[in-house]
């Protein structure tokens, strides 16, 4: 249990999903969902195929809209989140799907992160090109310093689409840490990998919570790297709130166990 030997890394709620349910036509994706995210803690959300995992983070970071419930993000109540506050108060993601623009390069895919945090407007940078070149310079130097965290410096310009799977996600994640968020959603960061790359990401995912503190939400399928990395788990189960416990409480859960652990999803 990696993750959980640090005393005093937790601290208070940094958000809550109230009584979220949302709906897509007749598909009730999430049905009355609620759960907290500690400041500083890995919390994984597990369930099967189309248990409506990706939706909730759809709905904390604003791109699904629930027909019920709210978001509470550092102590404010959204009802319902927008996209633009979720990323310009901290929240970033990365996606089940690899989202990068693939013939752009490691470092201006990255670059992409820093994007709300670039004050200086087009006609601004144009006029002024000393506040633009200096701007610059600022997010260049952010991201050489993500680039070197997760150790990319190789691939800085290779244009990603060119890079094997693996790599793309870890580029993935460049991006959104890129925007130095305060909630990182990570969905299925590690779908597809074999077990070095998936070490790798689970290494670089402790680190990222433990050197820079960030507070992290974990989609994830590998049922050991769950029980490795997480201080908490949610079960989901066809948009229902299944389990809510420690990773050892869920692992222990007799529904749990018949509706997702013993039975094969992959
Ligand atoms: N944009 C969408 N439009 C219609 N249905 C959707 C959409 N997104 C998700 N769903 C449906 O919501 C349910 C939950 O999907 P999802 O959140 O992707 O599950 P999971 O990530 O746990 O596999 C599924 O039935 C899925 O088909
Ligand atoms: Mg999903």
């Amino acid at each position: 249990m990696i993750a959980t030997d640090h005393a005093g890394r937790i601290g208070g709620e940094i958000l809550r999903v109230e009584n979220v349910s949302l709906s897509f036509g007749g598909v009730r994706a999430l049905n009355d969902i609620s759960f907290d995210i500690r400041k500083g803690e890995i919390r994984s959300i597990i369930g099967p195929n189309g248990a409506g995992k990706s939706s909730m983070l759809n709905v904390v970071n604003g791109f699904y809209q629930a027909q019920e419930g709210a978001i509470h993000y550092k102590g404010k109540r959204y009802a319902p989140m927008q996209p633009h506050i979720a990323a310009s108060n901290g929240i970033a993601r990365t996606f089940q799907n690899i989202a990068l623009f693939k013939g752009m390069s490691t470092l201006d895919n990255m670059m992409t992160g820093r994007v709300l945090k670039m004050k200086a407007s087009m006609v601004e940078q144009a006029l002024y090109m000393f506040r633009g070149k200096s701007e610059e310079l600022e997010h260049r130097e952010a991201v050489e310093k993500v680039i070197e965290f997760l150790e990319i410096q190789a691939i800085r310009r290779t244009p990603v689409g060119r890079l094997p799977y693996g790599l793309q996600k870890r580029v993935e994640l460049g991006r959104a840490l890129a925007a130095e968020p305060d909630l990182l959603l990570l969905d299925e960061p590690m779908a597809g990998m074999n077990i070095e790359e998936k070490e790798d990401m689970s290494r670089f995912i402790i680190d990222v919570n433990e050197q820079f503190g960030t507070t992290i939400a974990l989609i994830e399928h590998d049922m050991s790297v769950v029980m490795d990395l997480s201080d908490r788990v949610v079960v989901l189960d066809y948009g229902k709130m299944l389990a809510d416990g420690t990773p050892d409480d869920v692992r222990n859960n007799q529904q749990v166990i018949d509706a997702y652990l013993g039975v094969s999803h992959d």
